[in-house]
């Protein structure tokens, strides 16, 4: 998958990105991330890629032309058509689900905007999709733009090293995780549940199922309307 990121930071989007499953997607050819800065297309001495906003108000608006320009060099960098994506909090939220469907396509650009934000007219002829990382905001949108990288980067087939954990991730059937224990058994914190060194896996399938329905009730039971859940589960919850 190709990714081409417009920004003002484009290298700070690439450093969040070359660690980890990112990096090694990135060493593995299944991930390509270039960047673009607009103000390397902006015009004059200064390069100027913000004004004063019309009608007044605090801050500065990026300016049209140095966006566009950045987007058409993206575009004219790889002929297969993309889709441009804007990370920005008016958009709608980024799940799980919306991870999963972005990770099929072969490319998608992602549009930062700084200060207050990015002229309206520019989103509306080049943005297909806005997008926002939670109810909260950021000074622009470069760790968002990192999160979706991430989070697209890491369901390329072959970006983790069991392909088994991307199905066992929270939120892939709609629940969040269970939790998890590793050596050694016994430890001043505590014990490791003894469910799990049965070595019987109908038993630790259940257990698991339980937890993951147990917390997401307790901490999240707004996700158990649209979670898939089977009559077991239903029963399991209802008693
Ligand atoms: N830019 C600034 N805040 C943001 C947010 N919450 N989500 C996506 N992009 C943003």
């Amino acid at each position: 998958m190709r990714i081409d990121v417009i920004s003002l930071f484009p290298e700070f989007v690439a450093q969040c990105a070359a660690f980890g499953v990112t990096g090694r997607a990135g060493e593995r050819g299944l991930l390509q991330l270039h960047g673009w800065n607009p103000r390397d297309f902006a015009q004059g001495n200064y390069r100027r890629v913000d004004e004063r906003p019309f009608g007044g108000g605090p801050g500065m608006v990026m300016m049209i032309d140095p966006l566009r320009a950045a987007l058409q060099a993206a575009r004219e960098a790889d002929p297969r058509p993309t889709r441009v994506i804007y990370l920005s909090p008016q958009g709608v939220p980024f799940t799980q689900a919306r991870a999963r469907e972005l990770a099929t396509r072969e490319r998608m650009v992602l549009l930062c905007g700084r200060y207050e934000g990015i002229d309206e007219r520019l989103i509306e002829a080049e943005v297909d999709e806005e997008l926002s990382i939670g109810d909260y905001v950021l000074s622009g949108g470069e760790l968002a733009a990192a999160v979706v990288i991430d989070a697209v980067a890491r369901l390329q087939e072959g970006a983790l090293g069991d392909d088994q954990s991307a199905v066992q991730d929270s939120f892939e059937d709609g629940l969040l995780d269970c939790p998890h224990y590793t050596r050694p058994v016994e430890h001043e914190l505590g014990q490791v549940p003894p469910v799990l060194m049965s070595g019987n896996h109908a038993q630790i399938a259940r257990w698991r199922r339980l937890e993951s329905l147990g917390r997401t009730w307790r901490r999240r039971p707004d996700l158990l309307d649209e979670a898939a859940l089977s009559k077991t589960d239903r029963a399991l919850l209802d008693a």
